[in-house]
């Protein structure tokens, strides 16, 4: 099994090929995220475009903007990673909104990279965001423990791959898709690739999906706006019976809260009253703000 996953399991992060101004031009039928389409930053205006360097090669990942100062994404994209540039404001990869550079990048220290545990991670930037609250906004994070209930509707988005082996895009594309309950998630995948602290999501007749160049990007809960996922890593793309994984944000609440010294907007508990369908035991019920 182990040798299966290696060959098979792709993490959701690509090499970045120097923007081509002939893509421009590209038909547009072709499909972006999988099964998505182009999609206003103004929709998604906590979503944010990363290039992420290491040596003499530059890779492609999402992120979300948590706070002003903060940027969520998946841990699995800061690898040996010396830097990041950050674009918000902007559904373009290559230009509008503002860029940053990155000053500090925190990986959580659970991350594995063999199995994808804690696939998160935390980029802070050199200097205060300037968000103007239509192309560029924060998004709220649930409380600490929060995992989705079945059949949650996640938007995701980013300027990901099309499908295997397909080009990433400059403009960014989104769609939705299903969140399945853990029971499913860990029959399909086993309990090490999906444990509590991450979920799969996805039509299980396949074709919409997160792809390769999506990594990091966030997955928002529908109903209430808030992010519940982060995109980790999944078997190819959008096939049958393969959801997507993600990491569970509400698993990490208070390490975010911690490692962001406590800047980010947590979504009202009230919110998630009735939405839990696993382990409401260990929930905490202190109120966070
Ligand atoms: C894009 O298409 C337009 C019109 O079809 C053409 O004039 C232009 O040269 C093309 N640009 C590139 C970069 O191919
Ligand atoms: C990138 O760096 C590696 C290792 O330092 C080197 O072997 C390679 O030739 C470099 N590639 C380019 C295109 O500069
Ligand atoms: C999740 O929802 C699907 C579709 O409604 C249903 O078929 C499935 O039984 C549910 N799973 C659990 C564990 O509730
Ligand atoms: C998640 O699972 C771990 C180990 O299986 C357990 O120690 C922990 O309490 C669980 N956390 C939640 C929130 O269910």
């Amino acid at each position: 099994m182990q040798v299966l996953y290696r060959v098979t399991l792709f993490l959701r992060l690509i090499l970045l090929f120097f923007q081509r101004n002939e893509d421009d031009n590209r038909s547009d039928n072709d499909q972006r995220i999988v099964g998505g389409e182009e999609a206003a930053i103004h929709n998604y205006p906590y979503q944010s475009y990363l290039v992420l360097y290491r040596g003499n090669e530059t890779y492609q990942c999402g992120g979300s903007i948590i706070s002003y100062f903060h940027i969520l994404t998946a841990a699995h994209c800061l690898e040996r990673i010396d830097y990041v540039i950050v674009r918000i404001g902007s559904n373009q990869a290559f230009e509008g909104g503002t860029t940053y550079r990155s000053s500090q990048l925190i990986t959580h220290q659970d991350y594995n990279s063999r199995t994808f545990e804690a696939d998160i991670a935390i980029i802070r930037v050199s200097r205060r965001m300037v968000l103007d609250g239509i192309n560029s906004a924060r998004i709220s994070i649930p409380r600490q423990n929060y995992y989705p209930l079945n059949n949650t509707e996640m938007a995701i988005s980013g300027w990901g791959a099309t499908g295997e082996g397909e080009p990433t895009t400059t403009t960014m594309r989104a769609t939705t898709v299903n969140v399945h309950s853990i029971t499913y998630c860990q029959q399909r995948f086993g309990n090490t690739l999906v444990t509590n602290r991450s979920f799969c999501a996805g039509p299980l007749e396949g074709g919409r999906d997160t792809c390769q160049g999506d990594s990091g990007g966030p997955g928002k809960n529908v109903a209430n706006n808030v992010q519940i996922g982060v995109v980790s890593n999944g078997f190819g793309c959008a096939r049958p019976n393969s959801p997507g994984i993600y990491t569970n944000v509400g698993s990490f609440t208070n390490w975010i809260r911690v490692n962001t010294g406590g800047m980010v907007t947590f979504a009202d508990p009230e919110d998630y009253e009735n939405n839990i369908d696993y382990n409401i035991d260990s929930i905490t019920t202190d109120k966070l703000k």
